[in-house]
């Protein structure tokens, strides 16, 4: 089917309680294991790149090769341009053909963030169906470029989430709770769940008016996920997990088949495991079954 618009797919997966997997791609076979897991799951889903891969596998090849798979899926799927800094390419990736956009201003000032994230909203809005997303606070660990330390990286107020959602127009929003992008360094780590439901019960009651994604989805315990997805979680993004499985299953496959120079037979084990993978988030996510 057609790209469908983002924040109706995560109004209806806060209402029902599950939450939609956003995959990070590297890789245009990723995004292929990634569209056929889930239509053999009937779980929507969400492909998403951020700048840096985006720019590498060039944004209109990304939008022109997905829309073509999402036609002949029977699932609902949205393309999405994760963590982008520049307002420019923000834009750019609206024209082409990208369903929703993350301006992250995260390490700017408030009123500045503000003021960015509106310019993107406004964009976006004029030009149709296309959503926002915003994050406040500080997420910990890297994506792409952006780079947080654990000292610098700063909770969600609450009241200021009402705000800063109101003020800057966004659809969709990622407030920081604890999570890190990357691999965490410690076995628990402390993730704000409360405050998570509390910015949720601000924002989304009596009515879902703007779901809430959840950065740094790759480590975090079974038990953790689950109630993430309880207390309010709608999108869940996953990043670092996918670029291990690529490269570690990559990396098996040339160093248990040492003689046999064939790109396919290596990209085909690559894309079993991602597909694997990516079972494995919908399943825990709630969402197979879903694309109704
Ligand atoms: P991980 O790299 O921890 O999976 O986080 C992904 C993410 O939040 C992308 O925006």
């Amino acid at each position: 089917m057609p790209f469908v618009s983002a924040k109706e797919m995560l109004i209806k997966a806060s209402k029902e309680k599950y939450a939609v997997g956003a995959f990070n791609i590297t890789s245009i076979v990723q995004l292929e294991a990634i569209l056929e897991a889930a239509t053999e799951m009937k779980a929507p889903v969400i492909i998403q790149t951020s700048v840096t891969p985006a720019k590498f596998l060039q944004p209109e090849v990304i939008v022109a090769v997905c829309s073509v798979l999402a036609q002949s899926a029977d699932i609902p799927v949205c393309l999405h341009l994760d963590h982008c800094t520049e307002v420019s390419f923000c834009k750019k990736c609206a024209d082409l053909g990208f369903t929703n956009i993350m301006f992250d201003g995260s390490r700017l000032n408030y009123e500045e963030n503000i003021k960015l994230t509106r310019e993107v909203s406004d964009y976006c809005h004029q030009k149709g169906d296309i959503t926002v997303e915003g994050e406040l606070g500080t997420v910990a660990g890297v994506e792409d470029q952006i780079k947080v330390t654990e000292d610098e990286a700063q909770l969600c107020n609450p009241d200021i989430a009402v705000d800063f959602v109101k003020r800057s127009g966004i659809d969709l929003f990622g407030p920081a709770i604890g999570t890190a992008h990357g691999v965490y360094k410690t076995e628990n780590p402390v993730i704000d769940t409360e405050r998570l439901f509390k910015i949720h019960k601000k924002l989304n009651y009596p009515e879902i008016q703007t779901p809430l994604v959840i950065h740094g989805g790759t480590g975090l315990k079974e038990e953790v996920v689950r109630e993430l997805v309880k207390n309010g979680g709608a999108k869940y993004n996953v990043s670092t997990n996918l670029k291990h499985i690529l490269i570690d299953s990559i990396y098996e496959y040339i160093s248990t088949h040492p003689d046999e120079y064939d790109p396919v037979r290596i990209d085909s084990h690559m894309k079993k495991a991602t597909k694997e993978r990516i079972k494995y988030w919908i399943d825990l996510l709630g969402s197979n079954g879903m694309a109704k």
